[in-house]
């Protein structure tokens, strides 16, 4: 992973205290590196370095923030888009079920049946990992349907999560990692 300087890191997101309620002490806004053209551009060219090279048939990104994300490492690496959503937004599609995140219980992510084949190899994008709920239904969709997720990719790791005297987020980081 790329270790970001002082500077980079207060470029790269916004950090807002307590919000969306009490129990998050630090809410990471990514309208901090979107508004700032240069900062975004070094922040796919990163992704691109890494990925670049790999064997990739698509790139996917978890609604919402990694729509935002994942459009531009993907046409940088002139593969195509795929959009993991939030459940019922789509018709024709798998979901994964239910899932815990950062914020609490979550109704599941959904893919459309068409957007990966079997084998395809796919790169997820998301703008930020807490829990690994999200992502975890993000895998468990492609799984679904037949495709191999090559790597998860974020551009914010929030390391609370790992320490196991934290508890609340570790089950999901570990069935990560086990996907
Ligand atoms: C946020 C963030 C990640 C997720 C991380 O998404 O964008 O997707 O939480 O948390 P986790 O690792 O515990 O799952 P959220 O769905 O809250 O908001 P968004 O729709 O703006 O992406
Ligand atoms: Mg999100």
């Amino acid at each position: 992973p790329h270790q970001p300087s002082e500077q980079e890191f207060r470029d790269i997101a916004k950090v807002i205290p307590y919000f969306p309620f009490k129990g998050i002490p630090r809410f990471y806004d990514i309208a901090g590196f979107l508004s700032k053209p240069e900062v975004f551009q070094k922040i796919v060219d990163i992704f691109v370095a890494r990925y670049g090279g790999m064997e990739i048939d698509g790139v996917a990104g978890m609604d919402a923030r990694g729509f935002v994300l994942g459009p531009p490492i993907a046409l940088a690496l002139k593969k195509p888009f795929i959009m993991i959503r939030k459940k019922g937004k789509m018709p024709n599609c798998i979901e994964s079920p239910p899932y815990s995140c950062e914020y609490g219980k979550r109704d599941g992510m959904c893919l459309q049946r068409d957007a990966v084949k079997s084998g395809d190899r796919i790169l997820v994008i998301d703008d930020l990992v807490a829990t690994g709920g999200t992502l975890s239904a993000g895998i468990q969709c492609v799984k679904m349907l037949g495709g191999i997720v090559v790597e998860c990719a974020c551009v914010v790791e929030l390391k609370m999560f790992i320490d196991p005297e934290e508890g609340s987020g570790l089950p999901n980081r570990t069935k990560m990692f086990e996907q």
